[in-house]
């Protein structure tokens, strides 16, 4: 492995970890020799990434947490246990969000929008990742080291192409504002740390995947698929080499900034 690379003793801590690009996050950075921890609400899925990760990669330290990145409480709970343990936080990475799935977007249209509904996405999608950088980035600060990771969305450059979205009589099916706008709010989120902490070395960066292909249903598939270029929706463990490039050394002089990741799908 290229020496700039290397994760060897670094603990990174990763947020939503039970979900499907958590699952991967960790993977990245586990081939790059660091220590991980899980943290997510989910227990079950949290307990299956665990097993599937400590099966293959049994020399490596890795710790699961239930964590819920919307309550302060819960955060604090996390760091204190992991100061207890003598464990640093040397990566972040703000990975939690809800997540309208494509075939689940019922009921969503702007004009209906629960105000309620609305303050409870913000709350994950955005203030968890404000949440966990205050708590874990105050941490980094204090030691002069640190790197935090968040996981935007093509979303976060561009508006969601409505059309793509199943639509029935019943129903208008729209990818929800909220997710537009957690999204696009990550970036801010980002560039403000990234100079905010710049004099406290800690770098802090986003990545903006495009969609993965996780079984959507074919009418889906071949809408969005005319969106992008290279006319696919990602692979899960494409995004995989962004993320250990943002949390090395490798990116030493890159903060501030967010990775594109869609195929092409933005750039036309
Ligand atoms: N999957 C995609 O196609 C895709 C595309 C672009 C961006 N992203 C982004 O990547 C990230 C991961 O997405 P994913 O596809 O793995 O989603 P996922 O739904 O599989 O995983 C999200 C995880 O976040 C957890 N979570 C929800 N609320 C939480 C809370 N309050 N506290 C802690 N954890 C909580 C969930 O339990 C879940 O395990 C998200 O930020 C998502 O927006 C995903």
């Amino acid at each position: 492995m290229l020496k700039k690379f290397n994760l060897k003793d670094k603990f990174a801590l990763i947020t939503g970890a039970g979900g499907l690009l958590g699952n991967e996050h960790a993977h990245s950075l586990l081939e790059c020799g660091a220590n991980i921890i899980l943290t997510d609400i989910n227990t079950k899925n949290l307990d299956k990434t665990f097993s599937s990760l400590k099966a293959k990669y049994k020399e490596k330290v890795i710790i699961k947490m239930k964590m819920d990145v919307t309550s302060e409480t819960s955060i604090k709970k996390c760091k204190n246990y992991l100061k207890r343990k003598k464990i640093f936080v040397n990566i972040l990475i703000n990975n939690a969000s809800f997540n309208p799935k494509s075939e689940n977007l019922r009921s969503l249209s702007f004009e209906n929008y629960d105000y309620k509904k609305w303050e409870r996405e913000i709350r994950v999608g955005l203030t968890g990742a404000f949440l966990c950088s205050k708590i874990f980035g105050s941490e980094m600060a204090k030691k002069k080291e640190g790197v935090i990771l968040n996981i935007s969305s093509d979303l976060s450059i561009i508006a969601p192409d409505q059309r793509i979205y199943n639509t029935s009589k019943k129903y208008k099916n729209v990818k929800p504002v909220t997710y537009s706008v957690a999204k696009t709010g990550l970036i801010g989120l980002t560039k403000y740390l990234a100079t905010y902490w710049a004099p406290q070395k800690i770098r802090c960066n986003a990545i903006s995947p495009a969609g993965i292909f996780d079984g959507q249903n074919k009418s889906f598939v071949k809408k969005i698929k005319k969106l992008i270029p290279l006319e696919r929706m990602a692979e899960r463990d494409e995004y995989r080499s962004a993320v250990q490039f943002l949390c090395s050394e490798a990116s030493s002089y890159m903060t501030g900034q967010n990775i594109i990741i869609d195929g092409g799908r933005s750039i036309w």
